[in-house]
């Protein structure tokens, strides 16, 4: 190993430098070999950098990185726990000290998100009118006010758009059954059919 390359690894072992400049005088991200293994345990279920394969496993990629933390936080303290969290979530994060999950956060809020699908457009064309005019009828708020236009997420507000039209399905069951607590979105989806859950589902899988 050369000189060089010795002193940049050391340095990079040290708690507290986010960057080194190595020998051209470039400025390089330090990868956090910690945060590589944890991210190659997730990826069994979540997939390479955050996009699942499998509809049960969100898409992480792109998520708002508040939103991912306080998530993990949730998984952590139980307080997130329908039966899927407490099956698959409590134990993956249990051993997640706070600043892993604020670098795994900071880490899947920057992957490329995932690419939309779907076929069925009546059923997309239905779901997009709910996401964005909300049920007037049922006194439900369009969902694009708190998760925006194009269901892109800010901060609390988490990102839908290109996530899988089953998770959506199940998260928007068990907020309305209040098996996963949520009070915000509990309030808003009491009175959504299960026929625009399935059509906003598939239409935000769509984009
Ligand atoms: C064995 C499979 C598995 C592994 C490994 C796994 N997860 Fe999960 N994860 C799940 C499932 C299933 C859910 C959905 C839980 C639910 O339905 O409530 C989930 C949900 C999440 C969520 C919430 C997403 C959302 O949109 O609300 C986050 C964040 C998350 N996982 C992060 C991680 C991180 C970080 C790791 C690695 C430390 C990890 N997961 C490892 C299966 C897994
Ligand atoms: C008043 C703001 C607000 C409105 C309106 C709103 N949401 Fe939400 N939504 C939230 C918040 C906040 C969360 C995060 C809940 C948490 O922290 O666990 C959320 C979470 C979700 C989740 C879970 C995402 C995940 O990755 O697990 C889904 C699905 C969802 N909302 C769908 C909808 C749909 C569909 C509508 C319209 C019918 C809607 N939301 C309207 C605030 C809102």
């Amino acid at each position: 190993m050369k000189m060089s390359h010795f002193i940049a690894l050391s340095l990079g072992t040290l708690p507290g430098l986010s960057g080194l400049v190595n020998a051209a005088g470039v400025t390089t991200e330090k990868v956090d070999p910690a945060l590589q293994n944890t991210v190659q345990t997730c990826a069994a279920c979540h997939g390479a950098n955050g996009r699942s394969i499998a509809p049960t496993f969100p898409n992480l990629a792109a998520q708002t990185a508040s939103y991912i933390e306080a998530q993990l936080k949730a998984f952590k303290d139980q307080t997130r726990g329908d039966p899927d969290a407490q099956a698959y979530m409590w134990g993956m994060a249990s051993p997640l000290s706070e600043a892993m999950i604020g670098e795994l956060a900071a880490y899947y809020a920057k992957q490329a998100a995932a690419k939309g699908t779907g076929s069925d457009s009546a059923l997309i064309a239905r779901g997009k009118e709910v996401f964005e005019q909300g049920v007037p009828a049922a006194q439900i708020p369009a969902c694009a006010t708190c998760h925006g236009a194009h269901a892109q997420g800010m901060a609390a507000f988490p990102r839908l758009a290109g996530q899988h039209a089953p998770y959506l399905l199940k998260q928007l069951i068990v907020i309305q059954s209040a098996l996963r607590n949520a009070p915000v979105m509990h309030g808003v989806v009491k009175e959504l059919t299960r026929d625009q859950m399935l059509a906003v589902a598939a239409y935000l899988e769509s984009i």
